[in-house]
């Protein structure tokens, strides 16, 4: 499987609900960084995770993508077991759950704001639907994916989306073409509950009271005409207030891919991770050189958007 990290074009963060999370109007894009994830049958839940921040994922029934994956034998109600068939005997665990290996090789950074554990967890919904035949629809797994994490419904779409509620309610947006980006990664990395809880506080001591979210049409409308001079400038997020405030370097980072040209820049979704919007590749390369040469980032990659979501690829095609 072959599942892409995102960017949110748009992230309007309301007040905090009773459950602790906020309520959203974000709009989504998905953006050609790819984990890759291979399941295969096991005796039990196994999760191998190579490459890009490795060493700080938690490690099998913590990892989100075997969440994903328990979440999804209750789902098809896994067991019973549907015959030996479906399940082998041999790779059931002691609870009489299906057992996999999960196998993660990831190029999306950890703690980054690319949304790449709900990625994997998404990429593990899709193949486990499959190596189990489960028969799940897109939309059930979309169901079992919200009960896992706010952007983990998004990942196995992909494309570009409204998300409302915690991020989980989806509507495609239309978008017409293809945006060049880049993204300029951090050396540190930043928890997703911390930023609200920060953003929750800097409103508070300003004696801001956060209006209900809306989705911006001025935004949407600028994704369908395609023009990415207009989109730039409407790239919002509210969350970046409080990822500068605990990272105050990315003011930097962001100062220095707007003087190299960048259409827009913005934190993506919690940090640290910066988006630029390019004019085009040939920007988009400059950017990259402009931005790693300044020394503002650990690295920097050039993207495009909007990519596929949760996608299975042959062996051929694994590591392109
Ligand atoms: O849903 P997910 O696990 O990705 O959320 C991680 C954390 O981000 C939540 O525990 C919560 O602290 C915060 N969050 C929030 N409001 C949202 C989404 C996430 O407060 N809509």
């Amino acid at each position: 499987m072959r599942v892409p990290a995102k960017v949110n074009l748009q992230l309007s963060v309301g007040p905090p609900r009773r459950d602790g999370f906020h309520e959203l109007v974000t709009v989504f894009h998905a953006v050609s960084l790819y984990d890759e994830v291979t399941v295969t049958p096991a005796d039990r839940g196994r999760v191998t995770v190579t490459g890009e921040g490795s060493g700080s994922m938690p490690g099998d029934d913590d990892n989100l993508a075997m969440r994903a994956a328990a979440a999804l034998a209750k789902a098809a109600g896994l067991p019973p077991r549907r015959g030996p068939r479906v399940v082998p005997d041999d790779s059931a665990d002691g609870n009489g759950r299906p057992g996999v290996a999960i196998e993660i090789r990831k190029r999306i950074p950890v703690a980054a704001g690319l949304a790449g554990g709900s990625a994997d967890a998404a990429a593990a919904l899709v193949a486990c639907n499959e190596l189990w035949q489960a028969g799940l629809s897109q939309q059930e797994l979309a169901e079992v994916a919200a009960g896992i994490g706010s952007d983990v419904a998004f990942a196995l779409f992909g494309g570009t989306s409204v998300g409302q509620g915690r991020g989980e309610r989806l509507t495609p947006a239309l978008v017409t073409g293809q945006y060049h980006w880049v993204l300029a990664f951090s050396a540190g990395e930043l928890l997703t509950p911390e930023v609200y809880r920060t953003c929750d506080r800097i409103r508070e001591s300003r004696g801001v009271t956060a209006a209900p979210p809306r989705p911006s049409a001025e935004l949407l409308a600028a994704l369908r005409s395609g023009d990415p001079a207009e989109v730039g400038p409407l790239l919002s997020n509210e969350l970046q207030p409080a990822a500068v405030s605990m990272r105050p370097e990315l003011r930097r980072t962001l100062a220095v891919g707007r003087e190299y040209g960048a259409l827009g820049a913005i934190v993506s979704g919690s940090g640290p991770t910066c988006a630029f919007l390019a004019v085009d590749a040939q920007r988009a390369v400059d950017l990259v050189i402009a931005l790693t040469g300044a020394g503002v980032c650990r690295s920097a990659t050039r993207v495009v958007g909007p990519a596929q979501g949760a996608m299975v690829v042959s062996p051929s095609e694994v590591g392109r």
